[in-house]
């Protein structure tokens, strides 16, 4: 309780009222949009008075007004020093004997026919000084009263920079139900002592506020990723898809590369870009040893039309364990389970990868990728540019081009692209392709049964979403906690890409 507020109750208690405290002098020299307006609100929060905003406007003084108020105007000063010289005074002495005021002043003092010119002399017109300098009363009026009755008058000290309008605030203040001229603290809560004791009966509670804020509950949020995530399986389920269980990160080079007819020295298994497994450093064997078998003999020497790679395919290298370098492993063990009972299928994952790479602003050593694998009857390459359309279009992003790729797994390949409105570009989205008979033959699945498949990341539609630059603060110890509970749901639009 401020003597602010004290005094506030006091001169209401007195007045009965007060119409506008820029009346009140205490109150006048208080600022009205801080300290005067905070205590009036806690006042009126305690239901003690009720206050209205007055805003009203008043000339003020500029301060080269308030400098005429002290030392009188240019022209009057001009004039007491004509006066002095009973001959006139040389403009030529004007400047030294008044310096800037005589200048300024003469306008005004030819203009109230105070002085004359005589040759190169000014000389006075009248023979004394008017009992008062006009401006000076002019402007000691507009100081007073906060504007002059004389509107020409008005306009013209505007004109000469002497005024200048100002809002200005007061408040008019009225009693309200609770008005006393004391404050009691009133109680927030009702407390257990005051039940037990019967004191609440009598205690006086605050009112609710109920245009409060409030305060913030905390909060658990989903990372961008996971936010980006969810869209995509959305779409994915839209579309009649089925999650693959992708939550394993450590995979056998059989699964990662061979049973997708990688060969054993082909670059992406080299440590350089794969990540090996010390302990454990050896898979078991697959259980299903004909595979095993058919994997074999397409690497070395080809099988169902093809003539293979023509090396020496060891198992020992099949059995290396690795950090999965893309969820295409997961897909390849359930097209082999899907051999068990082949049909049409749709299924996809979204899960974390891992590349051995020098890791920048865009890279990291893993990531997430999202991947769609599609088995049916006698499907095309037609059927995979026609799916990739409607599977963008869902996410607002069309007009694809399709780009010959390379995979070893898939045949044809090819890198889906789209037109990135925002960096005016072609960007490539994604990678795809049709699975080689090698990879699903050996499985078992039958010839016609065809099976196209596509892959992007994650990081990249999130990194676009929420604009993020540096990968680093979207993943890993640079991530601002605040972003993560601020940023907005993602919803894929045609801002994607
Ligand atoms: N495995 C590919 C990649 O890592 C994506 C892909 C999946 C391509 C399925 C074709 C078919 O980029």
């Amino acid at each position: 309780m401020s003597a602010l507020q004290l005094n506030i109750l006091k001169l209401v208690d007195e007045k009965g009222q007060i119409e506008n405290t820029l009346d009140v002098p205490v109150l006048a020299k208080e600022d009205p949009n801080t300290s005067l307006h905070s205590a009036l609100t806690s006042l009126w929060a305690k239901e003690m008075i009720n206050f209205k905003k007055l805003e009203t406007e008043k000339w003020i003084l500029t301060e080269e007004a308030k400098d005429i108020v002290a030392h009188g105007s240019h022209e009057f000063r001009l004039l007491e020093e004509v006066l002095k010289n009973l001959d006139g005074l040389k403009i030529s002495d004007v400047n030294s004997k008044l310096g800037a005021v005589g200048k300024l002043g003469q306008g005004k003092a030819f203009k109230n026919g105070w002085v004359g010119k005589d040759g190169d002399k000014l000389v006075a017109k009248v023979t004394e000084l008017p009992s008062a300098d006009p401006a000076v009363v002019s402007l000691k009026e507009v100081e007073q009263t906060g504007s002059l009755p004389d509107k020409k008058e008005l306009a013209e000290l505007k004109k000469r920079k002497l005024v200048q309008l100002t809002k200005i605030v007061g408040y008019e203040i009225t009693k309200a139900a609770k008005f006393a001229t004391t404050i009691t603290n009133l109680e927030t809560d009702i407390t257990s002592e005051m039940i037990a004791s019967g004191s609440w009966k009598d205690a006086n509670f605050k009112p609710y506020n109920f245009q409060s804020e409030g305060v913030y509950p905390n909060s658990g949020a989903l990372h961008p990723l996971n936010k980006v995530r969810e869209e995509f399986r959305q779409i994915f389920f839209s579309m009649g898809f089925t999650e693959m269980p992708a939550n394993q990160y450590v995979e056998s080079g059989f699964w990662n590369f061979d049973t997708l007819y990688v060969p054993q020295q082909h670059p992406a298994r080299d440590l350089q870009d794969t990540f090996y497994l010390k302990d454990p450093a050896r898979a078991k064997l697959p259980e299903d040893k004909e595979y095993l078998e058919n994997i074999k003999q397409v690497h070395e020497n080809g099988k169902y039309g093809s003539i293979g790679y023509r090396y020496p395919w060891k198992e020992e290298e099949s059995l290396r364990m690795v950090l999965r370098t893309h969820s295409t492993a997961i897909s390849s063990a359930m097209l082999h389970k899907l051999a068990d009972d082949p049909k049409p299928i749709r299924l996809f994952s979204i899960d974390r990868v891992f590349r051995n790479e020098a890791v920048d602003a865009t890279h990291l050593a893993e990531f997430h990728q999202i991947e769609g694998v599609l088995a049916g009857y006698d499907i095309t390459l037609g059927d995979l540019i026609g799916f990739m359309e409607d599977f963008f279009a869902k996410m607002g992003v069309h007009g694809l081009r399709f780009k010959a790729a390379y995979n070893p797994y898939t045949e044809p390949s090819m890198e889906i692209f789209a037109y990135h409105k925002g960096l005016g570009k072609w960007v490539e989205i994604g990678n795809s392709g049709m699975f080689r008979p090698e990879m699903l033959e050996s499985m078992g699945l039958p010839k016609n049964l065809r099976v196209l498949g596509w892959g992007l990341s994650l990081e990249r539609p999130t990194m676009i979403k929420y604009g993020v630059s540096n990968i680093r603060e979207l993943l890993g110890h640079k991530v601002s906690l605040d972003f993560i509970e601020t940023n907005p749901a993602a919803r894929l639009d045609e801002d994607l890409v």
